[in-house]
């Protein structure tokens, strides 16, 4: 059978960056409450001018730059911060992007997991017509209200994927664990723009989705624990990650060491939680910084409040250093600009959105811009003028 799955990953982020020390003296909350109980050390915060669409068509510019548009007759946009109601984001970014018309574009929810659904949906396309590729962009803002304990996880990114036969960087396997449970951890009302959560809650429900994901897979004629080399997780937090792990290797009566998933949070802890994007985050952090991995299973864990949760596995392919990113993802976080907790509490007050007119300042240097809203709608454009 002809392998298929992930052919190639970029990510983008917000233009500014606040650093959790900050928030942390600002609240007369111990830092290492951030650095270590939940495991982040900042997150990313969009300018006036970016959002979902902005940051996805960025990650999507990239893969495309790389590997050009033949094939690629589906993009599928995977958010939970959807800047409309009826127009699927991908269809702006399908204009930014300057893509064929014979496309379809359509917007998945479900919380955190939407990405992963956007996935097994681009490699059941393939495996009908596998001469196509699919694009899957997964992007998110992280809202909370300010002076939550949800505050210092917020955050922004996203991450575009190329999903084809014959993939670069990892084959994924036919079996999936699948688990869902209606359960009100995290949601997000039409009227807001900030998430209601109950944080503890979410905790038990994201581990019980893992665990229940794990017995589905097994089930379903998956990999043994001991044949799984690496495991990537959705990061809320980094800490939430370990915490299912611990109860995962309790519940299969395996040893486990925390130190084993350093690697994959490394770009999270800086970025935030990036809802859909996260897990894929992670992934793009594990090929990029771990030497080891030619031939060997990789496990992802992907959680969506509300709940589901899914637990893929994959092959990673002979050669996938050739087609590393550290650079440039460095070069990205870097060139963040760091907001003091003032700053970043005026953008997250204006960042509701809205169909009012309005014009948005020039403030990213992304490749798109949001530049406002005229006669109730979203207008966006390339960053560099003409
Ligand atoms: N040094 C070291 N550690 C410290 C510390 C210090 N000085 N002070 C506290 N800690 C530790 C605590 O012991 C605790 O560790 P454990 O959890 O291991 O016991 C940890 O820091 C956090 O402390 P609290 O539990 O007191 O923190 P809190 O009540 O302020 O909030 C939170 C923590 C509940 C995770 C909160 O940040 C939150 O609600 N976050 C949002 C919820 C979330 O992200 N849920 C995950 C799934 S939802 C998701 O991803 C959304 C989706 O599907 C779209």
């Amino acid at each position: 059978m002809t392998a298929i799955g992930i052919h190639d990953i970029a990510i983008a982020t917000g233009h500014h960056v606040l650093e959790l020390d900050d928030l942390a003296e600002r609240l007369g909350v111990d830092p290492a409450k951030y650095h270590v109980g939940i495991g982040q050390d900042a997150f990313s915060v969009p300018a006036p001018d970016e959002d979902i669409v902005t940051m996805g068509a960025a990650a999507a510019k990239e893969v495309i730059d790389r590997h050009g548009v033949d094939g690629i007759r589906t993009v599928l946009f995977a958010t939970e911060s959807g800047v409309d109601q009826s127009k699927a984001a991908g269809v702006f970014v399908h204009g930014l992007l300057g893509l064929p018309q014979s496309v379809r574009v359509v917007e998945l929810k479900q919380a955190c997991y939407g990405g992963t659904a956007a996935v097994q949906l681009a490699l059941g396309i393939i495996a009908r017509s596998p001469q196509e590729r699919v694009l899957v962009i997964a992007a998110d803002v992280a809202r909370y209200d300010v002076d939550t304990a949800a505050e210092p996880t917020q955050g922004a990114g996203a991450a575009a994927l190329l999903i084809s036969a014959d993939p670069d960087l990892i084959e994924i396997e036919p079996a999936a664990g699948v688990f869902t449970a209606d359960v009100d951890d995290f949601w997000r009302p039409n009227d807001r723009s900030t998430a209601l959560v109950d944080g503890r809650l979410s905790v038990t429900a994201y581990v019980d989705a893992f665990v229940g994901a794990w017995d589905d897979l097994v089930a379903q004629g998956g990999p043994g624990y001991e044949d799984i080399a690496r495991w990537v997780h959705h990061q809320p937090f980094t800490k939430m990650a370990i915490k299912a792990h611990r109860k995962l290797a309790q519940h299969v009566g395996q040893p486990f060491d925390e130190s084993e998933l350093a690697v994959g949070f490394t770009y999270n802890k800086q970025t935030g939680n990036t809802y859909t994007a996260s897990i894929w985050i992670a992934l793009a952090a594990l090929l990029d910084l771990d030497d080891e991995l030619d031939g060997q299973r990789l496990a992802m864990f992907s959680y969506g409040s509300g709940s589901v949760g899914e637990l893929l596995t994959g092959i990673v392919r002979a050669g996938y250093r050739t087609h590393r990113r550290e650079g440039r993802v460095r070069a990205v976080l870097d060139a963040r600009v760091p907001l003091t907790v003032d700053a970043y509490r005026e953008l997250h007050a204006a960042g509701a959105a809205t169909s009012e007119d309005t014009d948005r300042p020039r403030v990213t240097t992304a490749p798109y811009r949001f530049a406002g809203v005229r006669g109730g709608a979203r207008r966006y454009e390339p960053t560099a003028q003409d």
